[in-house]
């Protein structure tokens, strides 16, 4: 037998049903925020994502899926492709290709797949999904404005209290722009340099080549080291510090609770300023439901013009599994109203019927005229319907027809022009 590749997942009803309910909700949030929605490919040039994300980071240094295509025209021969690990750069590209900014301010959102080679466990996986928005645009257009920081996390907010989704926690810092990095990284790399051969590989390696990147670090064994090193907010300059000063004091005007974690820097190497992370106590090691901040250069790091810019993605694995806990699947699913049940030579008749009444936005499960009407019971059970209807000779030739409440055993007769208000009420 063949099964899903590892880490992969098919995601099956009635679970579905929590998913749409979800997206539902967030396009919802969404289109009340003015964010409209952006479809880009799912595979794009790997240097998109080497130049984007950073050469340095876990995510482009081992977890890409890349493949060299095999296309027999000049053109493509060789090209380097690669599973999107994430949205932000190919938004961020499409940005620079259409010119997107001649429009002013962007807000844009996208959901779909992101691939990454990690290792399988509850809450992470090789194909899991992202709700992605993004705030670009020239800065001109207020797009570096902290009101657009404080606005995207309030939206935030406000999306998971809608979801019900109760005891997040906003996890806020700023690591600054490239120049105060540039002071933070020699400071980074000093405390290093002595301590670094007690660690892992990898940091000995990101204290060399990137040494912000050894607080990616998850070997425990190496954690006391990171504890002692400096932290980024030592090394804000006044700009930065502004900026965050900004952000954080409409965050308590709107009434977002947020807690300042100066040692968030995020796995990716796009982030200046602002940064931040939701986590949510049930998920377990994999906590963070979302994270995001802002990317100022980006734009021009991939060859396009000053675009300041903010955004997040969801984990929206994650967020459907900490809403599972209190909203079961079945609770979002949409049963049907009406299970229509021909007797013996009377599917047309029913079809007709069933064709009518899905007409009136109604929920119709449509039997078969080989079910005896025992078996017609049984299946208009199985599937939750509401109602049972019988479609006989008699009914079809008085337009009469008898409709019963499988809850209560309550049976009427009902004219087929009364059927549709009937079974709604
Ligand atoms: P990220 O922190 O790499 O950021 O991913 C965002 C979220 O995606 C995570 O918080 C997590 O919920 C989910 N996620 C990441 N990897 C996995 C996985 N293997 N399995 C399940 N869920 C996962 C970004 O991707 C940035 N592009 C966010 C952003 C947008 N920043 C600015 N704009």
């Amino acid at each position: 037998m063949i099964k899903a590749v590892r880490g992969t997942r098919d995601l099956l009803p009635p679970e579905t049903a929590l998913w749409n309910f979800v997206e539902a909700a967030v396009r919802d949030v969404f289109r009340a925020y003015n964010f409209q929605e952006i479809r880009t490919p799912i595979f794009e040039a790997t240097e998109l994502f080497a130049r984007g994300v950073g050469e340095e980071t876990d995510i482009v240094s081992k977890e890409m899926y890349t493949w060299e295509d095999r296309g027999r025209a000049e053109s493509d021969k060789g090209q380097s492709l690669t599973l999107r690990p994430e949205a932000t750069a190919g938004i961020v590209r499409a940005y620079i290709e259409h010119k997107l900014g001649d429009r002013g301010l962007n807000k844009l959102y996208c959901i779909g797949p992101m691939f990454r080679r990690e290792r399988p466990q509850k809450g992470r996986y090789r194909q899991f999904y992202q709700i992605d928005a993004e705030i670009i645009g020239p800065a001109s257009a207020g797009s570096e404005s902290p009101a657009r920081d404080a606005e995207i996390l309030e939206m935030l907010a406000t999306l998971l209290d809608r979801l019900g989704i109760k005891d997040w926690n906003l996890e806020l810092n700023s690591v600054g722009t490239p120049n105060d990095r540039t002071a933070f990284n020699e400071a980074l790399r000093k405390a290093l340099d002595p301590v670094k051969e007690k660690m892992c590989g990898d940091c000995q390696r990101r204290a060399v080549t990137n040494p912000l990147r050894v607080f990616d670090c998850k070997v425990p064994e190496d954690q006391p080291i990171i504890e002692t090193l400096p932290r980024i907010t030592q090394f804000l300059g006044e700009d930065s510090r502004k900026h965050f000063d900004a952000v954080q004091e409409i965050l308590r005007a709107v009434g977002v609770e947020f807690h300042i974690n100066d040692r968030l820097v995020r796995g990716l190497d796009y982030y200046t300023r602002t940064a931040f992370e939701f986590t949510h106590g049930a998920l377990g090691a994999q906590n963070a439901i979302l994270g995001g901040g802002r990317y100022d250069g980006l734009s021009e790091a991939l060859g396009g013009p000053p675009a300041p810019g903010i955004g997040f993605a969801i984990g929206e694995d994650r967020l459907v599994m900490s809403l599972a806990e209190k909203t079961p699947a079945e609770s979002v699913l949409r049963k049907p109203d009406v299970y229509v049940a021909p007797m013996a030579g009377m599917n047309a008749a029913a079809a007709r019927l069933a064709r009518e009444l899905r007409r009136h936005e109604l929920v119709v499960e449509l039997g078969d005229d080989a079910f005896r009407l025992k078996k017609s019971f049984e299946a208009a059970t199985k599937v939750g319907a509401k109602y049972i209807l019988i479609v006989g000779e008699n009914e079809v030739t008085a337009d009469v027809f008898s409709l019963k409440n499988l809850a209560t055993g309550e049976q009427v007769s009902v004219p087929r022009g009364e059927l549709a208000a009937k079974i709604r009420a």
